[in-house]
């Protein structure tokens, strides 16, 4: 047996918890407070969710990268690669679309891609995920970008840029796609074989090669954005000068292609510089359609998903966070076998409002005082024979040095008082 973690996960360790804490915290401020609801869908669905909603030249279909197994009632299950399916059928499943529109939900939480592991790419990672549902005019696109900003801002991350762009509507994505295959049928023996995959299924994801040669290629040729027709060109000059009104800086990305399929229209990312080659923190787009894919009413969408553990190492970088927890108010040190009772019991006692860790066996004073050190505690009570006879605990403060004998029914009190 090993005793190690499957290749793309890892443990979050005691020490980085209070990081995940703060990450929460700050969402539940940031997003709360402009009215999006937290909802926890389930980590796995019915697999036909997926394949009903990534789209067919999504990596996760084309690479193979969604984890899938068939439970023992024969049912085709699929761990979650992403929130916004799950969270849309939930949206269907219970009816929200009654509710006062726009409907506005969160998530965070774990999801799945048996993806080539590197820096800042994982196959278990996190998200934090985003959907607003049920307005389709630009504000709200603006809204989602701007909450995701704030939220990256909030956490610690200043001086982001976003990369706005726009894939268009889908009759803008058919014309698209039909000039690509033109321009690109002749050239395609020069083209990497992923993008010749893609010129097949998905022309436009052929943008989004990491090849050097295919780049090259691509770069000759005409951009979505010079392509859009003028319904997608008003929304996105709408959601352009919403940004700008409300001081977010962005970048006009002519030629934004997202992993996914389901995006029409407005398409956005952030990238952080110094996280390795693997930079988008978060991503996201309009999904107009995708609801009635999923056997919903015509309801048009908007939502992103930020990439928590890149999100992390950004912060890391920028020395912004937080520290462990703190340690203990104070630790109690049995001096002799009787005190070992006696300081478990009071420990109970004091945990009603305090922090309270204690020694499980006898030790002597230098020992107790060390133990007290690397728990990180404030304080050190020590109790032997004579505390006992004098119904006291000797109380050092472990910065100081200061030391002084407490009466146990006033011990709470002194603890608290500094
Ligand atoms: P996505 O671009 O596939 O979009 O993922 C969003 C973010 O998740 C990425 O920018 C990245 O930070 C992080 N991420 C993705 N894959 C990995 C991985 N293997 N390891 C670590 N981090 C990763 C979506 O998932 C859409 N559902 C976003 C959305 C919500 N669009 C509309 N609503």
């Amino acid at each position: 047996m090993r005793s190690q973690a499957v290749k793309g996960t890892y443990d979050v360790l005691p020490d980085a918890t209070p990081t995940w804490r703060y990450l929460r915290s700050t969402i539940e401020r940031t997003l709360g407070r402009a009215g999006v609801r937290e909802i926890v869908p389930p980590i796995f669905e019915h697999s036909e969710i997926f394949d009903k909603s990534v789209g067919e030249s999504a990596d996760l279909v084309v690479q193979k990268e969604m984890y899938r197994f068939e439970d023992r009632g024969g049912r085709s299950l699929t761990l979650r690669p992403e929130f916004t399916a799950g969270v849309l059928r939930a949206y269907v499943e219970h009816g929200m679309h009654t509710l006062p529109s726009p409907v506005k939900l969160w998530s965070l939480g774990p999801a799945f891609r048996a993806e080539n592991v590197q820096r800042g790419r994982y196959r278990q990672f996190h998200q934090v995920n985003c959907e607003i549902l049920g307005s389709p005019g630009p504000l709200v696109d603006a809204e989602a970008i701007a909450l995701l900003h704030d939220l990256l801002v909030a956490l610690g991350l200043p001086d982001l840029r976003v990369a706005l762009g726009s894939v268009g509507d889908p009759e803008d994505r058919d014309a698209y796609n039909a000039y690509l295959r033109e321009a690109l049928e002749p050239r395609k023996h020069e083209l990497s074989e992923t993008s010749q995959e893609r010129l097949r299924l998905n022309p436009m994801r052929v943008l989004d090669s990491k090849n050097e040669q295919d780049q090259a290629i691509v770069a000759e040729l005409d951009a979505p954005l010079d392509r859009l027709g003028d319904a997608a060109r008003a929304h996105l000059d709408g959601v352009a000068q919403y940004l700008s009104d409300w001081g977010i800086a962005f970048d006009l990305a002519p030629s934004i292609v997202r992993g996914l399929d389901y995006y029409r229209r407005t398409a956005f990312e952030i990238h952080a510089e110094g996280i390795g080659a693997q930079s988008a923190l978060a991503g996201g787009g309009r999904y107009d359609g995708l609801v009635e894919s999923l056997g919903g009413p015509p309801t048009p969408g908007i939502g992103w998903a930020m990439g928590v553990e890149r999100v992390l190492d950004a912060l890391e970088g920028a020395g912004k966070l937080p520290g462990p927890d703190a340690g203990p108010n104070v630790f109690l040190v049995p001096m002799d076998e009787t005190a070992i009772d006696e300081a478990a019991r009071l420990a109970r006692d004091l945990r009603s409002d305090l922090h309270v860790q204690h020694a499980y066996v006898k030790r002597n004073p230098g020992k107790g005082l060390r133990d007290a050190d690397r728990a990180g505690a404030r304080y050190a009570a020590l109790r032997g024979e004579r505390e006992r006879a004098a119904g006291v605990w000797t109380l050092k403060h472990l910065a100081s040095g200061e030391q002084r004998e407490v009466p146990e029914s006033e011990l709470r009190t002194a603890v608290l008082e500094d």
